[in-house]
């Protein structure tokens, strides 16, 4: 972990479609970005991260996890990327390199013309005003010691995001826009609900005023009930404030509504990248109609068998040969044990890697 850049962010302590269950409630109009031709506001290039494990004092074999493989993406301000994949597929672990609260093993992140891997302390400073993370559980994110008014002062006054005597209206506003009263601002993280805590984890996250916001499984460890109310307030904040977003998730349905495009992850490769209203129609890797097909319909007579995964995921210590997903994949061929497939357009701004999937004549990728 990158202390230097940790200490950087207060309160980061180490660590309506037809198809299945997403919150009823989440609403789908004026998701989409507007800025198509824009030069993106974020660039991934190629990121990796590895991790050594064990060894040293620890014991134990030194072993190597191989969290994200070669991931390249962009996004287009006021766009929302959703990022899914099964657990352990890389996704904090991507969402935090970006953000460099861990150091990416190989690979650059550009942040509006701003090198993010190689930012200078004082760079990395004013880049944390600009890009903030939400994180999963919010419980064990917020420091139990601090009430919300001490919690968001303490990041206003240490991003210097407001001049001293404006500190306590912005507080109160801050609350009023995630929807939480004023009555809340001397409250502890446990007495809060789940929901109400994620709020705050969003005033806090929104407190520095951000341009972009890595909101990791902001909705998963809350009640399907409080999910859609809080996918709704982010929807909201991001209309409000031009928010650009990755949004990781496990839930394709939750992805399909909230994002304007969903890459798909799978052993820290990205093997899908697609609009996601062109998601349930036209997914074409293996791996992705796995997933959307697991997703029960809201019809109970619809329902059907769901075609399951063959075999378990391997262990993210071994080293990817050929496919990433040969190992559990109804069609492979002996050449997917050989040869990694690159990512490939196959038209419209979808690209698959996959070796039985077309790729689009060279026009049509332009
Ligand atoms: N600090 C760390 N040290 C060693 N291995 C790690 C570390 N953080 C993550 N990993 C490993 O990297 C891989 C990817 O983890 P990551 O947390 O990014 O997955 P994820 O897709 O976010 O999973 P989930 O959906 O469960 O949150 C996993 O095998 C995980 O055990
Ligand atoms: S490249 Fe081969 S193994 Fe990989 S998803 Fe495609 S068909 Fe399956
Ligand atoms: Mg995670």
């Amino acid at each position: 972990m990158d202390e230097s850049l940790d200490s950087a962010q207060p309160g980061v302590e180490s660590p309506d479609g037809s198809h299945g269950h997403a919150p009823r409630a989440v609403r789908r109009d004026a998701v989409r970005s507007t800025d198509a031709g824009e030069r993106p506001l974020l660039r991934v290039e190629n990121l990796v991260k590895h991790f050594e494990k064990g060894g040293g004092l620890l014991g134990g074999p030194r072993r190597r996890v191989y969290a994200v493989n070669g991931i390249s993406l962009s996004v287009r301000r006021g766009e929302v990327l959703g990022v899914v994949g099964e657990s352990g597929c890389g996704k904090s672990t991507l969402g935090k390199c970006i953000l460099r609260l861990i150091p990416p093993t190989s690979g650059r992140v550009v942040f509006d013309g701003v090198d993010v891997t190689t930012a200078s302390r004082s760079e990395l400073r004013a880049l944390r005003r600009r890009m903030q993370m939400v994180f999963q559980d919010p419980y064990s994110s917020l420091n139990p010691r601090m009430t919300a008014r001490t919690m968001l002062r303490e990041v206003l006054r240490f991003h210097r995001a407001v001049p001293r005597d404006q500190v306590e209206r912005r507080i109160v506003q801050l609350l009023e826009d995630v929807e939480l009263g004023a009555d809340a601002l001397h409250r502890f993280p446990h007495e809060f609900s789940g929901g109400q805590r994620q709020r705050l984890n969003i005033a806090r996250a929104l407190a520095v005023d951000p341009d972009f916001l890595v909101a990791d499984e902001p909705v998963s460890a809350l009640d399907v009930s409080v999910q859609a109310q809080i996918l709704n307030l982010l929807q909201d904040l991001r209309q409000k404030r031009r928010l650009t977003m990755l949004f990781i998730s496990h839930d394709l349905k939750v992805v399909e509504h909230f994002c304007d495009r969903v890459m798909v992850v799978y052993r820290g490769f990205c093997v899908e990248d697609i609009a996601a209203d062109r998601l349930y129609d036209h997914a074409a890797h293996p791996y992705t109609r796995v997933l959307l097909e697991a997703i029960p319909p809201d019809d109970p007579c619809q329902r059907k068998e769901p075609q399951m995964l063959r075999g378990d995921v391997p262990s993210p210590s071994t080293p990817v040969s050929g496919c990433p997903f040969v190992a559990r994949c109804p069609i492979a061929e002996p050449r997917c044990r050989e040869e990694n497939p690159p990512l490939e357009s196959v038209g419209d701004g979808h690209r698959v890697a996959c070796w039985a999937v077309p790729t689009a004549a060279p026009a049509e990728t332009a």
